[in-house]
């Protein structure tokens, strides 16, 4: 099927170059998808099943490529495309830990190998990170500092644009999918499409000239709104600090003054719930439940198994729920860890019981009872309380290695210095580094279709940083699926059955 379109396309590309389009074809002529070498492979996926997919591996996506061993993107095509020329390409980006990651192969245990499976197109690229270096003059010069990694994801996803008359699949229904920083660098990509902000770094890179935008956003527990992450952390978690979560005074006093700057960033946001009521501070709490409710109660109804300790409060014998059978666990339960031998604890009888309502401050202890919370500042940390630099305080470093804060919270801290501010370039560079900045109503930047996962014990970040996404993307009329799958702790790429149930419902 697509070697048809190889043949059209290859008649077609003399005529592009030529045809008045000489500036682009003489910057980005080495970005076009053509005699580019390819080789047969195949997966095996956990049902037994092959796919067999042609690969083209280690093309570079830019014309002035600064770090060789990530900046490259693999292409892999399935033997028969799910929707023929408008078959959407799945893009699966690696970063984590805000890392820099290089173009990988598929997997048949992630995404990408189901993905293949399905019939779509995928892409895997290579990007800078925190911890990418070149040697250059016998100077280690760090690559990776922010927005590189973001960058890198653009320029890959207008190689695929710029070469859709070539490359299998439709560039037009590019989907991104990643998992914590790669859940951000998703959320990013998914709302910052062509923005203004990005071209003069994309020039400069050698990125072919022409749109970033995706179709669909695939967004796993996004560690991302970094410069109001550690504010969300202590207004939610603060209520653990003298309980399970032990920490020093210091340390207590440094969360007091994170949390009471949170209300205000709420206020600021003027989100609304699903029936149209403004969210404050005051009721955000509600708001939150809402959610965590949700979930409990689909993992009740898949018969999960949910200990009455956790601050689940439940309502026994409702009427209506009598005739349900009781299913087995599948869904957003399934092979999430049990909690304990059952019949150990008490628990719900899945024909009877509904959940009425979270204990929230119980539940949060139990969440920092499973994993040990993050200290405060959770992200901007670098030069507060310690010295060490997060991932976070990297990626915001500068070409020599050196962290930097983010915040000016964490800055005047570290000063010491009540007056000290973010310099210009740190300002910007935040700015572009947070999806919140670029949605609005009907932003033409914007994805059209975003999935958001949040597991429901994933504390690497507050409940409120994807619950704001999910809902600002709502409020602004974007097709928006969240969940906080229940049991989940900080992980992606899960339940593949109604991600792709997802993708084929905006991809048909
Ligand atoms: C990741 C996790 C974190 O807790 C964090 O602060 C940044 C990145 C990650 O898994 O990618």
């Amino acid at each position: 099927m697509h070697l048809h379109k190889f043949l059209i396309a290859s008649a077609t590309t003399a005529a592009i170059i030529g045809g008045g389009a000489s500036m682009q074809a003489k910057d980005t002529g080495s970005l076009r998808f053509d005699n580019i070498s390819s080789k047969q492979a195949s997966l095996t996926m956990p049902t037994g099943q092959t796919v067999e997919y042609t690969a083209y591996e280690g093309i570079f996506y830019v014309t002035n490529v600064e770090d060789s061993v990530y900046q490259t993107l693999n292409i892999y095509v399935p033997q028969t495309l799910k929707y023929g020329d408008a078959t959407p390409i799945f893009l699966r980006t690696y970063i984590g830990g805000y890392m820099a990651a290089t173009a990988k192969a598929p997997s048949a245990s992630d995404a990408t190998g189901r993905a293949l499976q399905e019939g779509y197109v995928v892409c895997i690229p290579g990007s800078r990170g925190a911890n990418s270096t070149v040697t250059r003059n016998g100077k280690t010069i760090y690559t990776g500092t922010a927005p590189n990694g973001l960058l890198d994801l653009k320029a890959a996803i207008r190689y695929l644009r710029y070469n859709d008359d070539l490359i299998p699949g439709s560039a037009e229904r590019i989907i991104i999918d990643g998992t914590s920083a790669g859940g951000a660098m998703s959320a990013l990509v998914g709302s910052t499409g062509d923005r203004p902000e990005y071209d003069g770094y994309l020039r400069k890179m050698g990125a072919a000239k022409t749109s970033d935008k995706v179709f669909a956003s695939v967004c796993y527990c996004p560690i991302t709104d970094l410069n109001h992450a550690d504010m969300e952390y202590e207004w939610l978690y603060g209520c653990t600090n003298t309980g399970v979560r032990h920490l020093s005074p210091d340390q207590i006093a440094i969360s007091d003054q994170l949390a009471a700057e949170c209300p205000g960033y709420i206020n600021s946001l003027g989100l609304k719930d699903d029936a149209g009521n403004l969210i404050t501070a005051d009721n955000y709490k509600d708001y939150l439940k809402t959610f965590l409710i949700a979930s409990a109660h689909k993992a009740l109804e898949e018969g999960c198994e949910i200990p009455d300790t956790i601050g689940i409060i439940r309502y026994v014998d409702r009427p209506d729920f009598g005739g349900r059978q009781m299913r087995p666990a599948n869904g957003d339960g399934r092979g999430a860890p049990s909690f304990g031998p059952a019949g150990s604890r008490p628990m719900f009888n899945n024909n009877s019981d509904f959940v009425t309502d979270i204990d929230l401050d119980k539940y949060l202890s139990y969440v920092a009872s499973v994993t040990p919370l993050k200290t405060p500042p959770a992200f901007d940390q670098y030069g507060v309380l310690i010295d060490t630099p997060t991932p976070e305080n990297n990626v915001f470093g500068n070409t020599e290695g050196t962290p930097a804060n983010f915040t000016d919270f964490s800055l005047r801290h570290r000063l010491h210095d009540d007056s000290a501010t973010l310099d210009k370039d740190m300002v910007k560079r935040v700015f572009i580094m947070n999806p919140m900045n670029f949605i609005s109503p009907d932003a033409a930047s914007v994805a059209g279709h975003w999935f958001i996962r949040h597991g429901a014990k994933d504390r690497d970040t507050s409940f409120l940083v994807p619950v704001n996404l999910a809902t600002k993307l709502k409020n602004s009329g974007f097709d928006v699926n969240f969940f906080l799958p229940w049991n989940r702790p900080h992980s992606g790429d899960y339940n593949l059955d109604d991600l792709f149930s997802w993708i084929d419902s905006i991809a048909r």
